[in-house]
């Protein structure tokens, strides 16, 4: 018989819970289910034929530092390269001033670490990534949820909040946003909005986390700039990541912020993992100098597009009437809204038992979540799975009686 360890673990660890979508992972195994679950990129996305460049280069002899420990912060090639990129994106960013790490997601769980003692405030969008609550939760902070609405946060609700916490002499410890190709929505934060978070957070002094995974995955419209680009004060902490333009088994994240921020983080990463895996550091290093990273980029893009447009084309023709989903011009996922009375989570088992499943929007909101959204990815299934699963998604919507009890409350 195994041991019972349990009176042994601290305190901390009744705080960790695996994430709806870990949760999902149990009817996923079968390979007979459609999955609009996970947030995976599509197979079809790698660049299999560049990795085979960089690996013939990177596994040569005069290559063997790609193999040997690394620095804490990371490999200074990656980050002199990424601060390039960042330029490229407007913000005037300094090697000095990146760490490296393992995957975005360690960046979130870096800054609950340095930044959190129990009971600090951390606002979130609602609903927002449900990765920061994983990664910040144990931390115990008091979450503070902003409403969104499709140009992203509203920044006016914000601005009350930010006032009465100070007339209370509190401050947050940081905003966490998501503005481009917001997951789980899709929805991408305005001009407008992101100038008004920048003024809001340099008057309140409050440090905004600017997490942008899906900043190249735009199909259409034009680029609207990050909040980190306009910002003059230094208050914008900003997060990138190459799991959805590269490969996401490499783990290759990177956070740019304050000197001594990155300085705090790096101390924290040392006793979690020295550093970050150094041959995907290297490997994503190659991607971007050699200029592999902009020529695959566009592939991507009209993969997803494509995605996109199929799994629209299918919600229009196979849904009842009364829901609706947003438009992404980019990213991985949308978010559905379905009659108010039906609960996306309790109605998962028999979307499952149909062979199809998603993530119910339950898990995106700090607090009270509003109960009638799906989080449907629509980058990682091949065509005929989402035209097949779109509408066996539909009827399993009009068998919970979602068109029905729209019927009903609708006067005819
Ligand atoms: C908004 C957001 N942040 C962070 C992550 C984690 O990314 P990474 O693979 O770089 O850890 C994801 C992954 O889906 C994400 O959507």
């Amino acid at each position: 018989m195994a041991p019972n360890l349990e009176p042994l673990f601290a305190q901390r660890t009744k705080l960790l819970k695996a994430s709806d979508v870990r949760e999902l992972l149990k009817y996923s195994q079968d390979p007979t289910v459609i999955s609009f679950g996970g947030g995976l990129p599509n197979p079809e996305a790698f660049p299999l034929e560049d990795l085979k460049v960089v690996f013939e280069e990177l596994l040569h002899e005069d290559n063997t530092p790609s193999l040997q420990y690394g620095p804490t912060p990371g490999d200074p090639l990656l980050k002199r390269a990424l601060a390039t990129m960042l330029a490229g994106r407007g913000i005037p960013a300094n090697a000095d001033q990146i760490i490296v790490t393992h995957g975005a997601q360690q960046a979130l769980e870096l800054f609950g670490r340095v930044f959190l003692d129990p009971g600090d405030i951390a606002m979130v969008t609602q609903p927002t990534y449900l990765g920061i609550f994983t990664a910040i939760s144990v931390y115990e902070p008091d979450y503070h949820g902003v409403p969104t609405d499709d140009e992203g946060i509203l920044t006016d609700v914000l601005e009350e909040e930010l006032r009465a916490l100070a007339m209370d002499h509190l401050r947050p410890k940081f905003l966490y946003v998501v503005p481009t190709f917001h997951n789980p929505t899709g929805v991408t934060m305005s001009l407008r909005r992101r100038r008004a978070l920048v003024d809001l957070a340099a008057e309140y002094e409050v440090p905004i986390i600017e997490d942008d995974p899906y900043y190249d995955l735009r199909f259409e419209g034009d680029t609207i700039p990050p909040i980190a680009s306009l910002d003059k004060e230094g208050w914008v902490i900003y997060l990138g990541s190459f799991s959805k333009i590269l490969a996401p088994a490499f783990r290759i994240g990177f956070a740019h912020g304050p000197l001594d921020l990155v300085n705090k983080m790096a101390l924290a990463k040392q006793g979690v993992d020295l550093f970050t895996n150094g041959f995907g550091q290297r490997v994503a290093e190659r991607y971007l100098s050699l200029g592999l990273m902009k020529r695959h980029i566009p592939k991507i893009r009209k993969l997803y597009r494509h995605k996109r447009d199929v799994m629209t084309e299918a919600l229009e023709e196979s849904w009842p009437e009364g829901t609706s989903w947003t438009h992404p011009k980019g990213g991985m996922f949308l978010w559905a809204t379905v009659d108010p009375a039906v609960d996306t989570r309790a109605l998962l088992p028999k979307a499952a038992a149909k062979g199809v499943i998603y993530v119910a929007g339950h898990a995106f909101y700090a607090g009270e979540p509003e109960i009638n959204h799906m989080r449907l990815n629509f980058s990682y299934s091949s065509d005929e799975a989402i035209r097949k699963g779109i509408p066996l998604l539909g009827s399993v919507l009009r068998g919970e009686g979602g068109e029905s009890r729209l019927e009903e409350a609708v006067p005819k």
